[in-house]
Parts: structure tokens; C-alpha cells; sequence
């Protein structure tokens, strides 16, 4: 099959690409189905030999420090290998970058860098947009996740932001172990999130669990503005306890206050279908650029709207797909903190969906939005828009019943928005805030170029990998 074929040249070319494939694994708004499964197992499958034994980091870093004997590795990624090692008579975990590692990102980081002009050759003017930034939001994320000192640095401040929250469990690094190939840190047993029996051991609930887990990460996104965005349940754990562990802050992002308002906003205008103001947002956050067709994107988005209210289950997969399906017809991109937003929400669903087929991933996010006040219930809302009414209208009180009216008419419109309840969530993901990873490969941008003709995305993605299997051999 041409998707096995697809991975399995991902997996020839090396680490940056296979870290590309991980990415398109997680984007089913960019990528076909049968390219999505066979994509998924390279979350799994990492020839082990490529870039080098990280042991060796290990010996010439911490030689001194720590007694050899004890490191014993415990799991193995495409960037790095885990070791658990006795420290001060604890045990400790270490991540270690595989030594050879950055040379050769670097290297397919150069190479793409050449093919950008070729592939901006084929596109048309409208993709340009996406395609031009899309190569550089891959770079910043692949570095971002090649910097151990980043990833601890994160660690120990996503750990403070929760310090006083005991349901929750960031490993505390070891600072004088750390560098910038090791990142050292407390060892903490769990046991992988999808697994029932130990949920059952812990006595908590599938549904308890997923809704730890979605609250948890729209707190980091828009409370807190510093997340993890990288929830598969390889990286989820739960220990005895019942605590929610977790590791690899690899793939994390930050978002200004402006950001999160932007997000929020998003939301925002999403339930009240307010779509103006929906095009602003999706121009503040620079998904659309500013001299975007207004008109043109606003009938793009009532129909999506349209669309998701005809489906019987609304999925922030699905609004993602419909979404980014209309924007394809206008000059769009998705910077790194957006990608990763639609990143940590189709994989934070995907978790918790799996806990909990039924979960309605939408349904929490919304509530904890109202919980911190990043939206008024509709209720709430509807008065608001009662008193701005009558502010307006009391010195004219022959006025009144227009203003009436406009309220029953808000009103109807508010119980729309109830009913299409699922749509909000879209915003949601967005407020999950997240960040990072887009887009950006260039393969993603050729599929992304041509989706609607799945073989001319084919024959581009085959040329592309011929061409680079060339320009590198
Ligand atoms: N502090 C830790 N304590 C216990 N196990 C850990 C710790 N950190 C990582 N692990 C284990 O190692 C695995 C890989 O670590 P991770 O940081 O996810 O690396 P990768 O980037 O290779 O996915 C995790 O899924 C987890 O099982
Ligand atoms: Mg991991």
C-alpha cells in the first residue's frame, strides 16, 4: 500500500522526517485516513540504531556523578532513550538525546530548506501563504523539542503551576544533572492511561480520568499559559494512587494573555455564530491574513457551521476538518501555537475518547471555560445583552419594542447555539492552547495543497522523496 510505502520511506530517510510522519500522523485535517493509520506507527516503530547510543552521553556527562551500574534504559524514542539510575540513594530517571542526533536533524532540516522554493513552484498563489511558513514552523518545533535545557526549564514550570494541585504529577528535574542532551528527573511509576485494570486498581472512574485530563490541559494552555502539547497515552500515566502523571515535555508551547484572549474569543464568537467576529479572531490569532476576502471567508464559515449542525456528534476532529477544509480556498496557515492547539485537541480527545467512548470532550471544556470566566454561560450573556439594550434604549422609550425585539431575537439565536452545543467546543480546542507542532513539513504542505486530488498528492509526496533521496544520496 502506498501509505505502508509512505511511512516506511519516512522511516528510511531519518529522524526529522520520521518526526514529520509523527506529526501528520496527528493531523487528520491535513492528511487522508489510510495515511493516518499507517502514519500512527511511527509513534512506535524507531530503528533503533539511527543517531547514535545515548549510553555513551550518559558516560561522558554523568560518568563521575553516578555509579554506572544502575542506569538501565526503560524506553526508547526516536530523539532519545529514558534510563532509570540510582542518585543519592533515590531512583532517578534520565532522558538522553541520542548523541548523533542533532547533526543529522540539522541536515534534513537543510534539505528541506531547499525544496521550499520548488514546492512554492507548483503551488498556486493562494497556497502560498501556507506553504511559505509552513517549512519554518517545522523548524521551531523540531529545535524546540531537540533542547533538553528548554524541555526541563518547562518541566520545573509546569511542576510549579501545580504544585498545590495533588491529582496531578510533573516529575521534578534534578537541575545538576541536567544539560542540554539529559534531562534528569525524579522517576515516577505509573502505569499508561488506556490501561483499564490499573484505572480500576487506582478507583477512578474512565469518565473521572478524561475529565482530569481535559481540565488539566485547558488550565496549562489558558490559565497558566505555559502547556504540554503532546497528551498521547504514551506520555499519560496514572500511579497507584490515582494521580495523573506527565512525562515528556518535548512538544510544549507558550501563549501570550493576548493569545489566550484571542482564543477565547474565538470561542466566543463560535457558540453565539457571531462569524465576524470570528473571522477577527481567526485574523488576530494569523490564521487568515488581514487582507482576506471578509465576504468570501464569512459564507465559507456559515457553511461550516452549517455542516457541523447537521452531523448527529460533533468532534473537535470534525470542526477541525471542516474548517480547515473551507479555509483551503483562502491565503491560510496555521502558526506553530495554533497548530498545536488543533494538535493537543484532536490527541487530547483521542485519550479520552478511548478512556470513555462517550466523552463529550466539548461538553467539559465548555464548562471549565465558564468555571474561569472565559465565557458567560448563555444565560449570563443574554442578560448582558439585555442590559447594553436598555442602557441603549431608556432615554427612548418609544424605542423599546425594537430593542425587544432584537433581544427575542438573541435569544432565538441562543438557543441555536444550545443546540448545536458540540460547535463551541471547536473554539475549545483552540482555548486548550496548545501549540506546536505544525505544520510545517513540507510534506504536510504538499498534501495539504492537494487534498482534494489525493493522487496528484501522491505522485507529489513520491517525487519529493525521490527528489530528496537525491539531493541527500
Ligand atoms: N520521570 C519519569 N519517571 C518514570 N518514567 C518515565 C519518566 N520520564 C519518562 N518516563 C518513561 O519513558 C517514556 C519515554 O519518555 P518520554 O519523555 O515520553 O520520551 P520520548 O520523547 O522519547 O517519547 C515515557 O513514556 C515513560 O514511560
Ligand atoms: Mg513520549
Amino acid at each position: 500500500m502506498r501509505a505502508d510505502r509512505l511511512t516506511q520511506t519516512m522511516l528510511d530517510l531519518g529522524p526529522a522526517f520520521i518526526k514529520v510522519g509523527q506529526v501528520l500522523s496527528t493531523r487528520p485535517d491535513i492528511v487522508p485516513p489510510t495515511y493516518v493509520e499507517s502514519l500512527s506507527s511511527l509513534q512506535d516503530e524507531v530503528p533503533e540504531e539511527t543517531g547514535g547510543d545515548p549510553f555513551t552521553v550518559v558516560e561522558a556527562e554523568l560518568g563521575d556523578t553516578l555509579d554506572l551500574e544502575t542506569v538501565t534504559p526503560i524506553a526508547g524514542g526516536s530523539l532519545a532513550y529514558v534510563y532509570t539510575a540510582e542518585y543519592g540513594g533515590e531512583q532517578i530517571a534520565l532522558k538522553v538525546r541520542r548523541p548523533d542526533l542533532a547533526a543529522m536533524i540539522e541536515r534534513d532540516l537543510r534539505v528541506i530548506r531547499r525544496l521550499i522554493p520548488l514546492i512554492t513552484f507548483f503551488a498556486d498563489d493562494r497556497q502560498r501563504y501556507s506553504l511559505e511558513n509552513a517549512a519554518n514552523d517545522f523548524e521551531e518545533i523540531i529545535r524546540d523539542e531537540l533542547d533538553f535545557e528548554r524541555e526541563a526549564a518547562v518541566m520545573d514550570e509546569i511542576g510549579t503551576n501545580f504544585a498545590a494541585d495533588d491529582r496531578v504529577v510533573i516529575p521534578e528535574t534534578y537541575p545538576a544533572l541536567c544539560s542540554a542532551r539529559i534531562v534528569a528527573m525524579e522517576y515516577v511509576e505509573g502505569t499508561k492511561i488506556t490501561d483499564s485494570n490499573a484505572l480500576e486498581r487506582a478507583g477512578v472512574g474512565e469518565t473521572e480520568m478524561a475529565t482530569l485530563i481535559t481540565r488539566t490541559y485547558l488550565r496549562m494552555g489558558l490559565v497558566d499559559g505555559v502547556f504540554h502539547a503532546d497528551p498521547h497515552p504514551g506520555n499519560l500515566a496514572v500511579t497507584d494512587t490515582g494521580q495523573l502523571v506527565i512525562y515528556d515535555y518535548g512538544m510544549s508551547q507558550r501563549l501570550t494573555s493576548q493569545e489566550q484572549a484571542d482564543i477565547a474569543a474565538l470561542y466566543r464568537t463560535l457558540v453565539r455564530r457571531d462569524v465576524d467576529g470570528l473571522v477577527d479572531a481567526l485574523i488576530a490569532l494569523e490564521v487568515l491574513d488581514a487582507t482576506v476576502d471578509r465576504v468570501a471567508v464569512r459564507r465559507a464559515l456559515d457553511l461550516v457551521i452549517e455542516t457541523l449542525e447537521g452531523q448527529s456528534e460533533i468532534t473537535w476532529r470534525a470542526i477541525i476538518t471542516e474548517l480547515f477544509t473551507m479555509l483551503h480556498d483562502f491565503p491560510f496557515r496555521i502558526p506553530p501555537n495554533v497548530m498545536l492547539l488543533v494538535r493537543v485537541g484532536t490527541v487530547g480527545e483521542g485519550v479520552c475518547r478511548s478512556l470513555d467512548p462517550k466523552f463529550d470532550f466539548l461538553a467539559t471544556t465548555q464548562s471549565f471555560l465558564i468555571d474561569h470566566g472565559f465565557i458567560e454561560s448563555e444565560l449570563e450573556a443574554l442578560f448582558e445583552d439585555i442590559r447594553d439594550d436598555v442602557r441603549q434604549s431608556a432615554p427612548i422609550v418609544a424605542g423599546l419594542p425594537a430593542q425587544v425585539n432584537t433581544v427575542f431575537g438573541q435569544l432565538e439565536r441562543g438557543e441555536l447555539v444550545v443546540r448545536t452545543e458540540s460547535v463551541e467546543p471547536t473554539t475549545i480546542d483552540s482555548g486548550l492552547g496548545y501549540a506546536v507542532l505544525s505544520s510545517a513539513f513540507v510534506l504536510a504542505a504538499a498534501l495539504l495543497s492537494f487534498q482534494s486530488t489525493l493522487d496528484a498528492a501522491i505522485a507529489f509526496v513520491v517525487s519529493i522523496v525521490f527528489l530528496l533521496m537525491y539531493v541527500r544520496g
